[in-house]
């Protein structure tokens, strides 16, 4: 196996040339010597033996990471013990068990007083609105973090309970994560963006016992009621016979009301000029949190957890349907993400961190909150998006703040490329020095445009292939070591063990195309489905036993280089979040118009990916403007706006098998009026898809 660095590029700075090797035609840019020398891994050779290391002793390799933390009581036992066999019996996954510690202890108090960091700032909170911001430092959130976990005490939370969060991109959503954490209560934060449907679901599915919310935010020009939506879920969990006994709110866009000093965040008064928004109130079960916040002491106490206790669950799009409540656990979540995001960012100690994704997905989980405050790195915490008040905004705020490690999502490089260099070129950008992508593959135009115009060529870019599954960073380079090859996640990450499999299950070795998996457990795997751990077996170790199975696929090339190919399931990947089409088609069916739906993937030049949806209707119905409308309005409603189809298709009867499986490979070449269809011999009736070519959606509807 030949890497490039190997095959000898000598002299300075960050170029390109062609790879030797017919296969791959990518080509790799070396890691930039200025960044390389002051790197934690300044070279391939030094990432190769630390890689080899964590995966032939891990325990010793997690084991000196591990010393780095603050353990209450060291672990008596075996450092990890597993089965990924489902053959001989129970998947499970253990990393320091019988270990006590607390992670809110570790990456707030033991920064504030081991480090002794506690007037650095932790975030540089920035509004939707560029005059709304705000700092908080270390010492700052630790207090703010013990008053809450106070409150939530005072609530009856203790440690196991389970606790919905439901807020947009504002200091307090991070000051709630962590005091659950603090409790040892699982938080199980729902993104903004979902609907009250979507948020009913999934405080019925871990029975939560207790909301926090927000009374409304901005998202760029839109106002989002997001208290109204908290209602509608509260009340369909009553009418389900489950009751939340309490409501905490944050007063956010009505923040100019309250006096100074009673802001928890100390966020300033929000200057947009705020409508009156109205906020129904429940008595008896909603509080305001100015208000609890007042009443509770500053100390607080830790729950000192087992590193095997539940840290959070976080719901993932199932290919079912049903969202899977991943589980991810104390110990090996911490040490997992603090070591990724010290080594993949290659942080130091002046770093300006900025991850733009919201808090409510898994990237925000460990790439906003814990793996920086794990590190004591200071970073940035966005509330808007990247197109208000215009198309400059993520630059004005990296030179604002100085950002020097920026990571976001090809869907929002590929939207911004579309407004020319010119809204980057506007702003300095001098700061940067390593960007980041993640959440779906990066196309190689996407990837130079990101590389020449927002890193002006000098920073490297790690591309980061994980799930929400997966806790952190799986496939990936380290910014002084890897040269990358646009496109490609590149090499495993310490302790990951890669292995490419044949349908039949057999390793492929060199270069080769198939079913990306893990053989060896890493410490931030998640544990469980929530209250389900014969589905956590199901999806991820039935199909081939031994391994965890990652539902992509991938090739390897001649240099062993991983490249993503997409998933092999069910699921769909729009803006880099991954959407169930059986849960998208179950919204579809609830309709009364729709007897059957069928949904596939179809290229996108922004989102990557969009929904392309064929629907049968019921006799007696019409397909007309207004009902795509509809349809579209209750697929937000029943999920969220992120689920919202680009196309929806008349489809008279859908193409299906002599069995009658409707055939999604023939859709989806329909919907991309591909008329190769391949092997076509077990169709029923084959008039129907002649009669689909004829009636495809031309337009974005
Ligand atoms: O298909 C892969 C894709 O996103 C999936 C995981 O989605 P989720 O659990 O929502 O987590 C997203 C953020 C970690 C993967 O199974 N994916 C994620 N990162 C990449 C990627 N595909 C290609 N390249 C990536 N860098």
């Amino acid at each position: 196996m030949g890497l490039p660095e190997e095959r000898g590029r000598s002299g300075g700075g960050s170029g390109v040339r062609e790879e030797a090797g017919a296969r791959s035609r990518a080509r790799s840019w070396s890691p930039p010597p200025e960044v390389s020398r002051s790197a934690h891994v300044p070279s391939l050779q030094r990432y190769r033996e630390l890689h080899r290391r964590s995966l032939e002793e891990p325990r010793e390799f997690w084991g000196d990471i591990a010393k780095e933390f603050y353990w209450k009581t060291p672990c008596p036992g075996p450092f990890l013990q597993y089965n990924f066999d489902v053959t001989k019996g129970k998947i499970f996954i253990e990393w320091m068990k019988g270990a006590t510690t607390n992670i809110c202890y570790n990456v707030l108090d033991r920064i504030v007083y081991e480090k002794k960091l506690g007037d650095k700032v932790a975030f540089y909170w920035e509004g939707n609105e560029p005059e709304e911001t705000t700092q908080i430092t270390y010492r700052e959130l630790l207090v703010q973090v013990c008053h809450f976990s106070n409150v939530l005490r005072k609530q009856g939370i203790c440690k196991g309970d389970r606790v919905a969060i439901y807020m947009p991109m504002i200091p307090e959503l991070v000051v709630a994560m962590l005091a659950c954490a603090r409790l040892g209560a699982l938080h199980s934060i729902v993104f903004a963006g979902f609907s009250s449907e979507s948020l009913c679901e999934r405080i019925l599915d871990s029975s939560c016992s207790l909301l926090i919310t927000t009374d409304a935010f901005y998202r760029g020009e839109k106002l989002v009621n997001l208290k109204e939506l908290a209602d509608e879920a509260l009340e369909k969990c009553r009418e389900k016979g489950f009751p939340v006994r309490c409501c905490i709110v944050v007063k956010h866009l009505g923040r100019a009301e309250l006096g100074t000093g009673d802001s928890p965040s100390q966020s300033p008064p929000i200057k947009r000029p705020c409508p009156d928004v109205q906020i129904s109130w429940n008595e008896g079960v909603d509080m305001w949190w100015h208000e609890l916040m007042q009443e509770a002491g500053d100390e607080c106490e830790p729950e000192w957890c087992d590193a095997e206790d539940p840290l959070f669950i976080l719901y993932t799009s199932g290919s079912t349907g049903k969202p899977k409540g991943v589980v991810h656990t104390v110990g090996g979540y911490m040490l997992y993400v603090a070591t990724t995001f010290k080594y993949v960012f290659d942080f130091h100690a002046e770093d300006v961190f900025w991850c733009t994704a919201d808090i409510g997905w898994i990237t925000g989980h460990s790439y906003v909150t814990y793996g920086p405050l794990a590190n004591g790195a200071t970073s940035v915490l966005f509330e808007g998006i990247p197109t208000y008040p215009d198309t400059s905004r993520l630059w004005s705020i990296v030179d604002k703040y100085k950002v020097t490690k920026f990571y976001t999502a090809p869907t929002a490089i590929r939207l911004l490329m579309k407004f020319g260099d010119e809204p980057v070129t506007r702003h300095s950008r001098a700061s940067l020095q390593v960007l980041g992508t993640v959440g779906e593959p990066i196309n190689p135009e996407a990837w130079l445009w990101y590389h020449r115009v927002v890193g002006a060529q000098r920073c490297p870019i790690v591309d980061t292939f994980w799930q929400t599954e997966t806790g952190g960073h799986m496939l990936t380079p380290l910014p002084g070591a890897t040269p990358m090859k646009p496109g490609s996640a590149t090499f495993p990450f310490f302790g990951v063990a890669p292995a490419v499999l044949n349908e039949s299950g057999e390793e492929l070795e060199g270069e080769a195309e198939g079913y990306l998996v893990f053989k060896q457990p890493w410490p931030g795997i998640m544990r469980t489905v929530y209250g389900n751990h014969e589905r956590f077996e199901t999806t991820y170790f039935k199909k081939f036993p031994g391994y965890y199975v990652t539902g992509d696929g991938c090739r390897r090339d001649q240099d062993g280089y991983y490249w993503i190919t997409g998933r092999i399931d069910d699921m769909l990947n729009v803006s880099g979040h991954l959407l169930s089409t059986a849960e998208v088609e179950s919204a579809l069916v609830e309709h009364e118009a729709v007897a059957e739906a069928a949904v596939v993937g179809h290229p996108h030049p922004v989102k990557g990916e969009c929904l392309y949806c064929f629907v049968t209707l019921c006799d007696g119905h019409t397909f007309s403007s207004t009902l795509t409308e509809e349809l579209k309005k209750q697929i937000r409603e029943k999920i969220g706006p992120i689920a919202t189809p680009d196309y929806i298709q008349n489809a008279p009867s859908l193409p299906k098998t002599r069995s009658g499986k409707i055939m999604r490979r023939v859709l989806r070449k329909i919907a991309q009026n591909d008329h190769d269809l391949g092997d076509m011999s077990t169709v029923a009736d084959p008039s129907v898809i002649t009669q689909l070519f004829s009636h495809r959606c031309l337009t974005i509807q």
